[in-house]
């Protein structure tokens, strides 16, 4: 079946020829207006005045507004409607747009943009958590709490304690085509949008609000995006609105898009946090209280941080089944970006408060970190009853037993560069804390639980034991260059946790030829979800996928969609499709079961060839016959995810369909006397279910770590004093280059299916592997302690300062 199959990326060859076109590559229409917005150059206050002449003087410029030249507030928020487009005269943060210019090219706005004379009355700028803390400046009246279990009590008879706190750095995008709009103008007013973004239809009603206009008078296309991260889930929008007003205001087509300097000085980025900890455990490092204070800086609006703060109070117990737990989470505001969206959407912050507390404790008692991690673990999915909307083996996708559907032998997993993928069989494995109750602190019962086969699995495939001797013994004989090794697990919950998100919707054509149209809400940023959408499709009809052409993502195809977010890009597009597809095929079943005395359910659609008993054709001859009957040959498709319920004020329900789940083994070396550092190897062992593709799944995991790693040691975000972000560029901001990726990368999947119902039994894999990047932090730390008795306390990132500092606090 073409479902499963490790077949390339459907662009493939356009990007690495440069052939694909993203949105600054769609010919520039004929009198095209080039923006660019003027930038605030103070992080607080107001603006006592603004001389726009200079700018209106400027050799090229069309145009330009402040604020009161809008048709009204355009507000670019997401959420809270806290966010106008050009400053209403307040400042809220160094590199606010406060004025927009038109003109004849990118550049001659550029410059004109530079020449306006602002005068401000400048505030002090609140910049840091304790600055946010100091003057009581949140979203929220006050933190949320989240409790399982009496937490004072239990910690109160503990009998042993272990605080501490760490600080973790947020993270610029860095997707390599910057954001970008071209808004053209069509008759009666009406608008078409082409945006860089992962959320089509918010374009659509952000620039139809901006405008007073109804939804069905904008449409929004994009065909791909040149990477998101979660960067262009709401920060599209402005430039969306902008290119929006002044084609609809000039008649003119309008273009926008950010040089990198300002695309990183405007935008929001990762959500940096401080974590607070405090831990009552027994002798054998066994959790038996919990207390985390999570400390969120989410700048200047509101955008999505309410929902990332969630995410991360929902993975601050990660893989760990803790008796009592209380989680408090502080929403602060500050004088900087809106934080936003970034893969994992604060899951990784909230995870890496609970993996620096198992690296404490495993520390502090001197035992081995994966024994204190396993004594730790949820219960495993064996010795957990399945629930009703989560059983697994007995009901499949359509009727069929899956033991039919040869689930656990897939195609088979692409040979690595740099190791080798192999496929691990689930071998039952050592329970802890059995008959103990297994749920989260925000009461979900967890019955899918992975980690203790895959951690074993991992542990052999790594050679863990022999390397943490091999570690030891370096460390024993070197005394500058010191080795570290870590393991650490992912458990990461998916669904959007605003539970109406959880619905999509496709619309598939199959013309008379046999060829297929399809469409669907999800967008695609290069992680594949087009050819894992196109495979179900292909599947579905038994073609091959060169016959299902993808089409760009289209807010007047697919109407009132979600962004292509948490992970949730297959799971979801994949089942509306699959439905679309579903409908047509039985359409087409009833029609030739009619003409050739068949069943519906004796036409067969395999190897591109439609089989009933006596007959078969082609499909395209198929295609051809059913037209000629006179049958439609178009359909939507609609799913949502069933038996979510989630009360996230309460902090208690069913938020998540399933867990993914991952596990990571990293070696690194640091220098003690520069704090250098590398990543010598990686093992990844990743749950993808019964994979959609494992070729481009193992390329999500590769890149996942990566970008976490990355994270966590050398993207380092620095603003000074006044607020200005000073790694504004690549030269100050270091993304990890070809050259940092392990010398040795072993990664796998685990390959078993899904328990949940999902598409062909998969998982969602986009996001989860970032977090296998918290083990590069952990051989860090790991390093570092090897330097002295004491516990590093190492910062994130792990820079090649907070690496020396960490040494230092190693040695006392
Ligand atoms: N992979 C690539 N190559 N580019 C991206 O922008 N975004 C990540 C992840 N993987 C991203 C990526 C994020 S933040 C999410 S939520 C998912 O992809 C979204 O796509 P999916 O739901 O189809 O997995
Ligand atoms: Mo991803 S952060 O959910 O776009």
């Amino acid at each position: 079946m073409t479902v499963s199959k490790p077949l390339p990326h459907d662009a493939a060859p356009l990007h690495v020829t440069g052939a694909a076109r993203y949105v600054d590559d769609i010919p520039t229409p004929a009198n095209c207006l080039h923006l660019a917005f003027g930038l605030s150059e103070i992080a607080a206050g107001r603006i006592t005045s603004l001389d726009l002449d200079p700018v209106r003087a400027a050799p090229g410029v069309v145009a330009v507004y402040a604020a009161s030249d809008l048709p009204g507030p355009c507000d670019c928020s997401p959420s809270n409607h806290d966010e106008p487009l050009l400053s209403d005269g307040s400042i809220h943060y160094l590199g606010q747009p406060v004025f927009l210019v038109a003109a004849t090219s990118h550049l001659a706005a550029r410059q004109a943009a530079r020449l306006a004379k602002i005068s401000y009355d400048a505030a002090p700028a609140i910049l840091t958590i304790e600055a946010a803390l100091a003057a009581d400046s949140r979203f929220e009246e006050g933190p949320r709490v989240w409790t399982k279990g009496d937490v004072a009590a239990e910690m109160a008879t503990a009998p042993h304690r272990l605080s501490g706190s760490i600080e973790i750095g947020g993270q610029e995008h860095f997707y390599l085509e910057g954001q970008a709009s071209l808004a053209l103008p069509q008759e009666n007013g009406d608008i078409v949008v082409h945006s860089s973004t992962q959320h089509p239809t918010e374009i659509q009603h952000k620039v139809a609000e901006a405008l007073n206009l109804p939804m069905h008078a904008v449409r929004c296309e994009i065909r791909r995006m040149g990477g998101g991260f979660g960067g262009k889930e709401s920060q599209g929008n402005a430039l969306a609105i902008a290119t929006s007003v002044v084609a609809h205001a000039t008649g003119r087509p309008a273009k926008m898009r950010y040089d990198r300097d300002d695309d990183m000085t405007i935008t929001g980025k990762r959500h940096d946090f401080r974590i607070d900890y405090e831990v009552g455990h027994d002798a054998d490092g066994r959790l038996l209280a919990v207390d985390f204070t999570q400390f969120t800086r989410c700048g200047w609006a509101m955008d999505l941080s309410l929902p990332v703060a969630d995410r991360a109070m929902l993975h601050a117990e990660n893989a760990y089944l803790i008796p009592a737990v209380r989680i408090t989470s502080h929403r602060l505001r500050t004088n900087t970006q809106s934080a936003t969206a970034y893969r994992g959407f604060g899951g990784p912050q909230g995870m890496l408060g609970m993996e620096r507390v198992m690296d404490h404790l495993a520390r502090s008692l001197g035992r081995d970190p994966v024994e204190i991690r396993r004594l730790n673990y949820y219960r495993p999915a064996e010795a957990v009853a399945p629930v009703a909307s989560n059983a697994s083996s007995t009901t499949s996708l359509d009727g069929v037993d899956p033991s039919d559907q040869d689930l656990t032998s897939r195609g088979a997993t692409p040979e690595r560069t740099a190791g080798s993928a192999r496929r691990f069989g689930g071998a039952h494995s050592p329970k802890s804390r059995m008959g103990a109750e297994n749920t989260t602190p925000y009461g979900m019962e967890v019955t899918d639980f992975l980690l203790h086969e895959m951690t074993d699995a991992l542990l052999v495939s790594s050679d863990y034991a022999h390397r943490v001797n091999k570690v030891a013994e370096w460390n024993a004989a070197n005394s500058i260059l010191k080795r570290g090794i870590a393991f650490s697990p992912v458990k990461f919950g998916i669904s959007f946790t605003l539970t109406h998100l959880n619905q999509a919707g496709a619309l598939v054509h199959v013309y008379q030829d046999g060829s297929v149209h399809l469409n669907h809400g999800g967008t695609e940023m290069g992680q594949g979800l087009f050819q894992k959408v196109a495979q179900v499709a292909a599947s579905r009809f038994g073609i091959d996928p060169a016959q299902v052409r993808i089409t760009a993502t289209d807010t007047g195809k697919v109407p009132n969609t979600s962004a292509t977010a948490a992970s949730s890009g297959s799971d979801l597009n994949g089942m509306a499709a699959q439905a679309a597809c579903d409908t047509i095929r039985g359409r087409m079943a009833d029609c030739l079961a009619g003409l050739y005395q068949a069943r519906p359910d004796q036409v067969l659609f395999e190897a591109g060839m439609v089989r009933m008993p006596g007959h078969e054709m082609t499909f395209a001859e198929a295609a051809a016959t059913v037209y000629a009957q006179r049958v439609s040959l178009s359909a939507t498709g609609f799913y949502k995810t069933p038996g979510l319920d989630w009360d996230r004020i309460a902090g208690r329900g069913r938020p998540f369909f399933y867990f993914a789940y991952g596990a990571a083994v990293t070696e690194v070396v640091i220098d003690t006397l520069t704090g250098e550092n590398r990543i010598l190897r990686a093992d990844l062992l990743h749950d993808a279910g019964s994979s959609l593709n494992p070729a481009l799944d193992i390329g999500q995991i590769e890149g996942g770590y990566v970008q976490g790693a990355g994270w966590l040691t050398t993207e380092e975000l620095v603003w000074d004093g006044k607020g200005r972000l000073r790694t504004h560029a690549p030269s100050t901001y270091k993304i990890p280059a070809c050259s940092d990726r392990p010398d040795v990368f072993n990664v796998a999947l685990w390959d078993a299916p899904n328990r949940a119902e999902t598409v062909y039994r998969s998982k969602a894999v986009g996001e989860p592997p970032f977090m296998l990047g918290i083990s590069a932090f952990l051989a860090l730390s790991h390093a570092a302690s090897a330097c002295g008795p004491h516990y590093p306390d190492l910062v994130a990132p792990a820079t090649a300062e907070n690496i020396l500092a960490a040494v230092n606090r190693a040695r006392g």
